[in-house]
């Protein structure tokens, strides 16, 4: 247990705005801060920061707490684990009493610990043979002045060398009294067949691995002779602090400047990390030379949405990580690319040109990744049809991927004039491809909603059809074309039957519409019942109204060319249609609470906060369900209401 007025102090120094605002950027709003928040992916801020009460609390994902909370949370600790490193942290002693928790929990917090010791001693252990010992400093500190590194950028970026024998740092770590467990446990030996522990890392300058918060969580070696026949780099293995899928190197050293500049350069390597941070560029990181993983991509939108890719200059390299840009499209990052001269990577081109020269460089090539992948993959291939065809449908599949409607058209205007192609057959060819991806109709998004109305004392309307031509819409929609793919995954009456349950079943008002859904939902076979079940129906009511339905294909009548139209050319047009009901739903559900909202404010001034935070949120919402569909909305009542 950790002293109450202990306690009180530590919270006291250890600000809420300080303590949060080391993992998310923050922006000040009156008297609060508010942040995209680190618990949840997403992509309206709905964390906020309440400096005069101590705490922070997420709208989106109902975390809220105050810096201990916070700090447990974000880096999985124990409240007295979190306690202590914030003491740390803000040279704060910290005064414990008594028996601490439970048996598990205690031991896990020891394993990660005793993890943490190992490293910590490995790390300075490969710090000071660097300039302690012969060996380091004839080849390992002669390796990196080589490449330029000042002293200050070694201290900084913690660098080390390993020695060359099979086990310096094993039998370092046993007289020191550390257990070989520990050691195995957090990747810095092996265990060989006889039982006897060997170095993991041998004759190699080593970089170390910091997480967010600073701490070494691993380790890189790499070797110093390109004439040594052994990987250019041994890399910890994963271990209990070590996921190398959520880690950028270089983000601990970085955070501060990503936030200042509101932009990161990504790199592939460790030594651009660190050469560009020497010269002056510290809002650098490195994916490490493997393709960006989403864990990566959530840590980055953290600092900032504005991405800019500084990848080596060589084709085969660049094509290679082209796949892992639309997952950051995807996640709504703003992607520039600056492409560098064939032969060069940023450490060495930044060294080359010098920082002004190398900054200015970097200011003028910085060109919007679709442009970037246009020219790429358009290269020597216009006079081609078929290639040609082929590489379009690749940028506009990275294209599809940008959320926002607007950006997409100013883009795909500008991407026709680079390919020489017809805007308006890129845009048609754009939608159908942004209509795949994004057909969401916001159930998911109304579902997120459901816990924050309850925090403001909002009710969640019902949804419903806001007049019978809509119902009788859907299910025309659902007889037409019920058998039929709606993507990948289900068929179009697998989604529009989805779409309807859920805790609050849609409802229906015309009760010959509420006969026929429930026709539709009965059938013993759990499938679409086919239209000959409904032709043959019974309930005699319901046979007129498929027979009227699908006998509209058989006269000469615009519906007749309508159907027609949809049958024989297998067009799309009904996915749109089906999207666009549900959508109207959902936004006519959002306006509801909306009003709701507006209504409570005028009425009640206390949770003033909470309500005016839902009315804000409701908004965004709404801008969200607008963008995802591309703010196509199907009009009703016109000539697809007829049943
Ligand atoms: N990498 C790795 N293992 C390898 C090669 C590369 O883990 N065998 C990773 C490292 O993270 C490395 C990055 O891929 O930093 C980029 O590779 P590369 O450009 O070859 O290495 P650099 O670190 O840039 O080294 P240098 O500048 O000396 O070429
Ligand atoms: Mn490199």
């Amino acid at each position: 247990m950790i002293a109450p007025n202990s306690l009180e102090q530590l919270l006291h120094v250890a600000v809420i705005e300080d303590v949060v605002g080391d993992y998310v950027s923050l922006k000040k709003a009156g008297s609060r801060y508010k942040g995209l928040c680190p618990f949840h992916d997403e992509k309206t801020p709905s964390f906020v920061v309440t400096p005069a009460l101590g705490i922070y609390k997420c709208f989106g994902c109902q975390k809220g707490g105050n810096s201990l909370n916070f700090l447990m949370e974000m880096e999985n600790l124990t409240y007295v684990e979190a306690a202590r490193t914030l003491a740390k942290r803000y040279g704060i002693e910290l005064i414990e009493t008594g028996q601490a928790d439970s048996e598990e929990y205690r031991n896990s917090q020891k394993l990660r610990e005793n993890i943490q010791i190992v490293l910590d001693f490995a790390q300075h252990f490969f710090a000071e043979n660097l300039t302690e010992t012969e060996e380091g400093r004839t080849i390992g500190l002669e390796y990196y002045r080589e490449r330029g590194f000042t002293a200050e950028t070694m201290n900084k970026w913690g660098l080390g060398f390993s020695p060359s024998g099979w086990e310096v740092l094993t039998q370092k770590a046993k007289e020191a009294g550390y257990s070989m467990e520990n050691m195995e446990l957090a990747g810095l030996v092996r265990k060989k067949e006889n039982g006897e522990y060997f170095d993991l890392f041998r004759n190699r300058v080593i970089f170390p691995i910091h997480s967010v918060s600073g701490k070494t969580i691993a380790f890189a070696g790499r070797k110093m002779s390109s004439a040594e026949n052994s990987p250019k780099y041994v890399n910890s293995p994963e271990t209990e602090l070590y996921k190398k899928s959520d880690v950028l190197y270089g983000i601990f050293q970085a955070k501060n400047a990503i936030k200042q500049h509101n932009k990161v350069f990504l790199t592939e390597g460790y030594t651009d990390v660190i050469t560009l941070s020497q010269y002056g560029i510290e809002n650098v990181v490195a994916s490490s030379g493997t393709a960006l993983t989403p864990g990566q991509i959530k840590l980055v939108r953290r600092f900032t949405p504005n991405v800019t890719v500084v990848y080596d200059g060589d084709k085969a390299g660049i094509k290679a990580s082209l796949r892992g840009i639309n997952l950051l499209l995807a996640e709504d990052l703003n992607v520039r690319v600056v492409p560098l001269p064939e032969g060069e990577d940023p450490d060495s081109y930044c060294k080359m040109l010098g920082s002004e020269a190398f900054a200015k460089y970097l200011e003028e090539n910085e060109e919007n990744f679709i442009f970037f992948k246009a020219r790429l993959l358009l290269e020597g291939v216009k006079h081609d049809p078929i290639r040609k065809t082929e590489a379009v449908r690749d940028i506009l599949d990275s294209l599809a991927e940008i959320r926002d409607p607007l950006k997409r058209n100013a883009l795909n205007h500008e991407l026709a004039r680079i390919c020489e192609m017809d805007e308006s057959l890129l845009a048609t060819e754009l939608s159908k491809l942004v209509r795949n991806k994004w057909s969401d109709t916001g159930r998911e998004i109304i579902e997120e909603l459901r816990q924050i109305t309850e925090s403001a004392g909002v009710d969640m309307p019902r949804e419903s059809f806001s007049d019978i031509s809509q119902e009788r819409a859907l299910l025309k929609l659902l007889l037409l074309h019920g058998d039929k793919a709606f993507n990948d995954e289900t068929t179009v009456y697998g989604f529009v039957m989805n779409e309807l349950q859920g805790d609050e079943i849609i409802e229906f008002h015309d009760s010959l519409c509420s006969q026929i859904i429930e026709a539709f939902k009965n059938h013993e076979s759990g499938e679409f019942p086919g239209q000959q079940y409904f032709i043959q129906h019974t309930d005699s009511d319901i046979a007129n109204w498929a027979a009227g339905i699908l006998s509209e294909g058989h006269e000469l009548s615009p519906a007749y060319l309508e159907n027609y139209i949809y049958i024989i050319h297998e067009n799309d047009n009904f996915k749109q249609e089906l999207v666009s009901i549900f959508v109207h739903l959902r936004r006519k559900k959002l306006d509801n609470m909306l009003r709701q909202a507006i209504e409570k404010l005028k009425e009640d001034a206390e949770n003033t906060d909470e309500t005016m935070l839902l009315i804000e949120y409701l908004n965004t919402v709404k801008m969200r369900i607008a963008q995802e569909v591309g703010g196509a909305v199907f009009h009703f009542g016109t000539n697809n209401g007829s049943a």
